[in-house]
C-alpha cells in the first residue's frame, strides 16, 4: 500500500492565507502591519534563494519587510551593532539573521543579541528554554512547521515513539522538544548512534534532518509510520532530493512528505506566523 502524501505546499498556503487575513484585519483596525527585517551577510547562493522566498512571502501576507545585505567581510562588531539598532526600532517586530554566517562571526553571539521578543527564528536560548519547559513563546520555524504537518494527519501523537535523525540546534534539538511537549516518546540520533536502522524501525514517527541524500532506506520504516523529510539536497544533475529514499519509503509508510513541497514551504509559512505573533506581543493585541 502506498503512503498518503503530506502536502506541505497546500498546508503552507492555508497557513499563509490565515496570516494574511489576520494582518488585513489588524490594519483595518488601525494597527501597523507586522515588520520583519532579514539580514543576509555574504553571498551564499542557497541563502540568497531562501531569503528571497521569505521576503516574497512577507509581502504577500501584507507585512512590511526589509532586507539588509552586508558584505562577506562584515565584522561581528558591526553585525551586533546593527542588531542593537533593530532591537530598538518600534516598527520592527521580527529580526532574522540568515545562517550560516561567515567564519569570522560567532553565530551564538548573534543569536543571543537578538531580543527574545523579536527572535522570530526562535533560536535564542530564552526561546529554546521556554520550549524545553513547555512554556513556548516563539518556536523555531522548521520544527513548529513539522508539528503543523503532523496535526494534519489527524493521528493522535500522545504516546507515539518518535525518532529524530540529526542533532542540529535549528532543527533536531528543538524538534525533540516539540515531540516531547506533544507527549511522544522521542529519541534523537546522530553520527555516533549505534544500530540506527533498528532504532528507526521502532518508530511511529520519523523526522529526518541529516543532510545526506536518500540516507533513510525504505526497509528501515515501520509499516504505517509517519515520515517527515526535512532534507533538501541538490544532486549533481541539479535535481532536489530529501534525506529519505522517497520511492521505497512511500511503499511502507502511512504518511510521507515529498521533497520539494513538504517541510520547506512550512518553514516559510511558520516564519510568517511567528512574525505576526511577535507583532501581537509588541502591541498587546
Ligand atoms: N538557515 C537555514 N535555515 C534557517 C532558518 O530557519 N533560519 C535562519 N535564520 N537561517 C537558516
Amino acid at each position: 500500500m502506498s503512503a498518503q502524501i503530506l502536502d506541505g505546499k497546500a498546508i503552507a498556503t492555508d497557513v499563509r492565507e490565515q496570516v494574511r487575513l489576520q494582518v488585513e484585519q489588524r490594519v483595518t483596525e488601525g494597527q501597523r502591519p507586522p515588520g520583519l527585517v532579514v539580514v543576509l551577510v555574504g553571498e551564499n547562493p542557497a541563502s540568497q534563494v531562501y531569503v528571497r522566498n521569505k521576503q516574497l512571502a512577507c509581502e504577500k501576507a501584507g507585512f512590511k519587510s526589509e532586507l539588509i545585505q552586508l558584505p562577506n567581510d562584515t565584522s561581528q562588531e558591526v553585525l551586533l551593532e546593527l542588531i542593537d539598532g533593530l532591537n530598538a526600532r518600534d516598527d520592527v517586530d521580527g529580526i532574522l539573521v540568515q545562517l550560516p554566517l561567515p567564519v569570522q562571526i560567532d553565530e551564538h553571539a548573534v543569536t543571543e543579541r537578538i531580543h527574545p521578543d523579536k527572535d522570530v527564528d526562535g533560536f535564542h536560548p530564552y526561546n529554546i528554554g521556554r520550549l524545553a519547559l513547555r512554556m513556548p513563546v516563539l518556536r523555531p520555524c522548521t520544527p513548529k512547521g513539522v508539528m503543523t504537518l503532523l496535526a494534519h494527519t489527524g493521528v493522535e501523537l500522545e504516546g507515539k515513539d518518535a525518532i529524530v535523525l540529526g542533532q542540529s540546534n535549528i532543527v533536531g534539538r528543538p524538534m525533540l522538544l516539540e515531540l516531547l511537549a506533544a507527549r511522544c516518546t522521542p529519541t534523537i540520533c546522530h553520527s555516533r548512534t549505534r544500530d540506527l536502522a533498528d532504532k528507526v524501525r521502532q518508530a511511529d514517527i520519523v523526522v529526518a534532518a541529516v543532510g545526506v541524500p536518500n540516507f533513510v532506506q525504505g526497509d528501515w520504516i515501520k509499516p504505517g509510520a509517519i515520515v517527515i523529510d526535512v532534507g533538501i539536497n541538490r544532486l549533481d544533475d541539479g535535481s532536489l532530493c530529501g534525506d529519505v529514499d522517497f520511492e521505497a519509503a512511500r511503499e511502507v509508510a502511512g504518511w510521507i512528505t515529498p521533497v520539494p513541497g513538504g517541510v520547506g514551504p512550512m518553514t516559510v509559512a511558520t516564519l510568517l506566523e511567528n512574525t505576526l505573533q511577535a507583532a501581537q506581543l509588541h502591541t498587546g493585541t
